[in-house]
């Protein structure tokens, strides 16, 4: 058997329906934004390995870090000890987050970031003996993870209907988003908080907290919304002592133009959730970041006071190393400017697409370029997309349209040559397809 054909044998992929699927190329280096597969096939990677590898794939710089860490020490249990990646990496993620964000509790993907932000929430309540807050709020078309939790709380996005008998009861809150060249924002956001304000005075003393994808909402459509907006939602829910959790998983870290979301907003979430572009892609790792003021709750001489939750490899050394140099590397390279420039390059090529048929609400936050090929967001079911995805791989483009929905999101490092291939690719690709759609006609 080749390679290629033991994968088929062995391996069962995520997001795969395998008895149709073709078998995915063997990636075996990466360098920057290029994949090279195992017959030295180059594809660009428009999508950062699911928007983990901020710096690129093999980035030096990294590299050493990790290297440096290995020969220390390359994993140690974080309950009874602790290792000076973990601790630097806690310091400088509490000095580069808004306001009192300065208790990191560590885990190894979203998912888990985001269970553990809802028993850190449910649990505050418990702690303060106020047993009656155990709802939680959630948007209309979020994405949370594939946990129970968290699955719970992305009912809104329509992935999970098959597991609803598995999941808990949440509040779901109407979403307002918006596009470049959108007339009806204002209107359709006031509709919205009025709506939000109306289920918050009703619900507000059974309600732990309020969960938000701030600004972008991911794996939901790349649905983007307004700071504004964001923040009077923010603050309304703090102004009525419901606990807010911002689920940054997907934008920290330069995806939405700042390092957080949470800066663009100007506000201050109770909890935020990070993972994804923290170890920029190179090891599985997640925070939930805590204000003083929760920890506080959690202090008490009786030992199940304290958050008694815990998972094998929190805080690996590794990964903080990683991150740790990620992070510092925003700062001393100036990451955010080359995203600055990434955002201007977008903005241009919405203009060149927003006439095309099959283009609908064009959108860029930060690196973060999306559009939709039908009017109205459906599910994640597309023929449309499935023939352009193909497509888009058979050019060396790993573009990977969410239902119908396409988007772009760069390594930061990406190069303006590279970027333009991607854009070529996008004309050509929306060319085909419309091809296809007259010829079907
Ligand atoms: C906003 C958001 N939250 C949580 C998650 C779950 O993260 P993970 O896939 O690492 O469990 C994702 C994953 O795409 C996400 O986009």
């Amino acid at each position: 058997m080749n390679i290629q054909e033991k994968d088929k044998r062995y391996c069962w992929h995520p997001m795969t329906q395998h008895k149709t699927e073709r078998t995915p190329p063997v990636i075996t280096s990466a360098k920057g934004a290029v994949l090279v597969d195992s017959d030295g096939n180059e594809i660009l990677d428009m999508i950062s390995s699911w928007w983990t590898s901020i710096h690129g794939h093999s980035n030096d710089e990294l590299n050493q870090a990790l290297i440096e860490q290995v020969e220390q020490v390359e994993h140690v249990m974080f309950a009874g000890f602790s290792h000076p990646p973990a601790i630097h990496l806690s310091e400088m993620l509490a000095q580069n987050l808004p306001g009192d964000l300065n208790r990191v509790f560590y885990s190894d993907n979203g998912s888990s970031a985001i269970e553990i932000s809802l028993k850190i929430a449910y649990q505050y309540w418990r702690n303060k003996g106020e047993d009656k807050r155990t709802k939680f709020l959630a948007f209309d078309g979020a994405y949370h993870g594939d946990t129970v939790g968290a699955m719970s709380l992305g009912k809104g996005c329509g992935f999970f209907k098959l597991f609803e008998g598995l999941t808990f009861d949440i509040t779901t809150l109407p979403y307002a988003d918006t596009w470049q060249g959108d007339a009806t924002i204002e209107e359709r956001e006031a509709k919205a908080l009025a709506e939000i304000e109306e289920i918050i005075n009703k619900t507000k003393h059974e309600v732990a907290a309020l969960i938000v994808e701030p600004l972008v909402q991911g794996a939901g459509g790349l649905r983007m919304s307004r700071p504004e907006f964001m923040k009077q939602v923010t603050e309304m829910a703090q102004k009525n002592d419901i606990l807010v959790i911002y689920d940054e998983v997907a934008v920290g870290f330069g995806r939405t133009g700042e390092l957080f979301a949470c800066q663009k907003i100007d506000v201050t979430p109770d909890l935020i959730c990070l993972s994804k572009g923290l170890s920029a892609g190179y090891l599985p790792m997640a925070v939930t970041v805590a204000t003083d003021r929760i920890y506080d709750v959690f202090l008490s001489d009786d030992v199940e006071k304290g958050f008694l939750h815990s998972h094998t490899f929190s805080a690996n050394p590794l990964a903080c190393a990683v991150a740790l140099k990620s992070l510092k590397m925003f700062i001393d390279n100036d990451v955010l400017q080359d995203v600055k420039n990434i955002e201007q390059k977008h903005l241009a090529f919405i203009d060149v697409i927003k006439g095309m048929p099959n283009v609908h609400k064009a959108r860029v936050m930060g690196p973060i370029l999306a559009f939709n090929l039908t009017e109205e967001r459906n599910g994640y079911k597309n023929t449309m997309s499935e023939e352009l995805r193909r497509w888009f791989f058979d050019n060396g483009l790993n573009i990977r349209p969410i239902g119908s929905v396409v988007y772009l999101m760069p390594p930061y490092c990406i190069t303006d040559e590279q970027l333009q291939r991607a854009y070529d690719g996008i004309v050509e690709g929306l060319n085909f397809i419309s091809g296809r759609q007259d010829l079907a006609a």
